[in-house]
């Protein structure tokens, strides 16, 4: 695919983030993990794609996500957690990675529109230039709703709420790895007369080979030479300490991604990771450096089977965490009410003709519809007004597809 050109103050800030990365190989002797590369590209302060200052989301950036499509989505997702903060004596809700703040503030709105309180909204974002944007989104609500709004510069030790991530895991670094001479081999980054190339990482990653063992194991079958693929610990890293923080409430996830023995098809043998320029996908991860995203799906049967066994809060906390639901975002968005949202003011025929095009793209299972899945973990959540039974929620009442992790 023929990518746009950046112009002349892109490729210079590019060439510095390059210069940046270059000097991190050189100083570890040649070769970096991979995850390491992503680390830096996408995120080194003042440089890297999410820290610095390119547009990213809409029509305008790289890349549009479902908040960015439509405020029919957030307002879904303030109705799914309606249930979990009317269970909650005192309940917050934290949303980790927030783009451009349009999601927080199209759920507050909403969750004020219906009268449901919450105690405050707070934002997690590692992105400086980011956490500017969504102040700007944010103080332009009405100031009783704009003063719940906290960010935070680190997860708090404990949480009482529902916390929430919308394509947050996909942005995060991920292991990439080839099968070589039936070995697994983490793949490297080096720099070679002025551009980085793929090299394998040659010291030994004890935490790959023992997943990729399990992987096999699981699938009853071993990966061929020369497939590639990725695991992102990071996100399982991420999601142990949310859980570590969690007291009592809900973990509600957004993201593309599949089971297990999908992610790791024998024919998808070059893994998940796209990358994205001005809506140009491609699997390049080393042009235009700090210009463009790189993003990878997420495998949730690893990610629930990796927080589940590294829970501990049942040493710590009255409760231990469960998986509650896993479906697609069709199906989640459907139980939500999205029709019926999509029904209010329809004599507004050419608002309805925009609102039912952006419902499509959520909806449709060729855009976002099944491939991106909605994941929720509760602890400790229990009906106080049906004799204190499990917390069933509407929004999972459509497909429960957990039996597939
Ligand atoms: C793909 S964007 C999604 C933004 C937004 N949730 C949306 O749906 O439009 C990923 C976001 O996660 C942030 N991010 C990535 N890793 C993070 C982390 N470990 N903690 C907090 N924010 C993070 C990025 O800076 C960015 O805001």
């Amino acid at each position: 695919m023929k990518l746009p050109q950046p112009d002349s103050i892109a490729r210079q800030h590019s060439q510095k983030v390059a210069a940046y990365i270059a000097d991190k190989i050189h100083h570890s002797g040649g070769v970096i993990a991979f995850s390491k590369y992503m680390e830096h590209v996408l995120y080194a302060p003042g440089l890297g794609y999410y820290s610095a200052g390119c547009i990213k989301f809409g029509e305008q950036g790289d890349f549009i996500t479902a908040p960015e499509i439509s405020p029919l989505f957030s307002r879904c997702i303030a109705r799914a957690i309606t249930p979990i903060l009317n269970n909650l004596v005192s309940s917050s809700i934290l949303e980790v990675g927030a783009g451009s703040g349009k999601m927080a503030a199209d759920i507050i709105m909403e969750l004020h529109n219906t009268g449901q309180h919450f105690e405050y909204y707070y934002i997690l974002e590692r992105s400086a230039e980011l956490r500017e944007r969504q102040q700007q989104t944010l103080n332009a609500l009405p100031v009783e709703l704009a003063d719940k709004v906290t960010w935070l510069d680190s997860l708090p030790i404990s949480f009482i709420g529902v916390v929430l991530a919308n394509e947050l895991l996909d942005a995060m670094p991920i292991t990439r790895f080839h099968k070589k001479n039936q070995t697994v081999v983490e793949m490297g980054v080096a720099y070679q007369n002025g551009q980085f190339v793929w090299q394998d990482n040659v010291a030994s990653n004890v935490r790959l080979n023992s997943r990729i063992e399990k992987i096999e194991n699981n699938l009853g079958q071993v990966f061929h030479d020369g497939y590639t693929s990725e695991i992102n610990f990071a996100a399982e890293d991420w999601l142990s300490s949310i859980n570590d923080m969690l007291e009592t409430g809900y973990i509600l996830l957004i993201d593309y991604g599949y089971p297990e023995n999908e992610y790791y098809h024998e024919q998808r043998d070059n893994g998940t990771m796209s990358c994205f320029y001005q809506h140009g996908r491609h699997d390049d991860p080393f042009l235009y450096p700090g210009l463009q995203d790189i993003t990878a799906h997420i495998d949730f049967s690893n990610l629930t089977q990796a927080v589940l066994t590294a829970d501990n809060s049942s040493a710590t906390t009255a409760a231990s965490l469960q998986l509650n639901a896993y479906t697609t975002q069709s199906n989640f968005l459907m139980a939500s009410g999205l029709t019926e949202l999509l029904q209010e003011n329809t004599d507004d025929v050419k608002q309805q003709l925009v609102l039912s095009q952006q419902v499509k793209k959520l909806t449709m299972p060729y855009e976002m519809g099944e491939v991106v899945k909605v994941i929720g973990f509760d602890k400790g959540l229990v009906d106080v007004r049906a004799d204190n039974s499990v917390l069933e929620l509407p929004c999972f009442s459509m497909r429960d597809l957990r039996y597939q992790l």
